[in-house]
């Protein structure tokens, strides 16, 4: 990747942070933060495709915007902001539903057709339509890369049909972006069902560790984690995906590699392997907790307004080309 590359992500508020997200894709961020340009939102207009209660959503945009800063992201250098306070954000999706966009490209994504499920015809239209929000999220700030987890990376390639077709009707006005996953930990899995994505939506509380869990409960969840058959510690992904996860996470919360992980803890049972890893576990959460717990409120919407302040001038620069070039301008 080239020095200042520009980069774009975010995550929505929309249930408790698991490690799953910080795995996945906040850690990256640290790590990309130090050479690019980096915009980094709380991309609040997508919580509400699905039901919200006010009162908790205004506490979750705050605390995704204090877990940025406590994982690292340094507010002097990044742009942190929230994507509701941006109305190009929206303006842009719009025009994207216009030109770019078709019904078949909305009806392939899988992520809508897991949420929905047997229930299309009554979800509503933004659940439906969200991929376009993400993209305009994307395509304002001429990304070009954007650091996700696995289970994004089909938005990210809509993003760019959809760029490549306006930019075939109107000459090139966007940057076509691409997704950048973590090559471990790209998609990490539920602690109860393996074949599962870890999600903050996840019914099954034991089956995420969220980053706000207290150290006893994370604890609790890990010890309980499902297992595959066998009894020693190997990483073999297709035969014993449980155990995988498991590394995985160790890995990646741990600073460690894998291949080393298995090695030294060949001989060690199931129960031992845990121990171990909770304490990896706990002791993350501990250091992030820690941090989390110092920064204000005060200082956090301080952040954001400055953020907002940075990434209005970058959008409505972005906007006024695009009106020009659809001729409503
Ligand atoms: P969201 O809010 O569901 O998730 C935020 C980020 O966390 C990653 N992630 C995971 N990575 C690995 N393992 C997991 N179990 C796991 N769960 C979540 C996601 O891949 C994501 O990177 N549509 C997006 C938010 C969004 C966005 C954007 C992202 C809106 N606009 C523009 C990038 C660029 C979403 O719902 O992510």
């Amino acid at each position: 990747m080239k020095k200042e590359t520009k980069i774009f992500s975010g995550i929505k508020p929309s249930g408790d942070l698991t490690i799953g997200n910080y795995i996945g894709a906040i850690s990256q961020w640290v790590e990309i933060q130090k050479d690019n340009e980096c915009v980094f939102s709380i991309v609040d207009y997508h919580a509400i495709t699905v039901k919200q209660d006010p009162a908790d959503l205004r506490r979750r945009i705050l605390d995704i915007a204090k877990t940025y800063l406590a994982a690292g992201i340094d507010p002097k250098k990044s742009i942190i902001f929230q994507q509701s306070q941006i109305p190009a954000h929206t303006e842009l999706a719009w025009i994207l539903n216009c030109t770019g966009t078709n019904m078949a490209d909305l009806k392939k994504m899988t992520q809508f057709k897991d949420k929905a499920g047997d229930k299309q015809d009554g979800v509503s239209v933004g659940l439906f339509d969200y991929p376009v929000l993400m993209a305009a999220d994307i395509l304002l700030y001429d990304a070009q890369i954007v650091p996700v987890g696995e289970d994004q990376k089909q938005h990210v390639e809509l993003t760019r049909d959809i760029a490549k077709r306006f930019n075939n009707e109107y000459g090139t006005i966007f940057t076509i972006p691409e997704a950048r996953v973590h090559k471990a930990g790209a998609r990490v899995m539920s602690l109860s069902d393996p074949t599962k994505k870890m999600a903050k939506s996840d019914e099954s509380k034991l089956g995420y560790i969220a980053l706000l869990d207290s150290p006893e409960v994370a604890r609790k969840k890990i010890m309980k984690a499902v297992t595959d058959s066998g009894d020693d510690i190997d990483y073999d992904p297709i035969n014993r995906p449980a155990l995988a996860n498991l590394l995985t996470i160790y890995a990646r919360l741990g600073n460690r590699e894998i291949p080393r992980l298995v090695k030294d803890n060949k001989g060690k049972g199931y129960g031992e392997f845990k121990k171990a890893l909770a304490d990896v576990v706990v002791k993350f959460l501990e250091n992030f907790q820690e941090k989390f717990n110092s920064i204000s409120d005060e200082e956090t919407e301080k952040v954001l307004e400055d953020g907002k302040n940075r990434a209005l001038a970058i959008a409505e620069e972005k906007m006024k080309k695009i009106r020009q070039a659809i001729g409503v301008r």
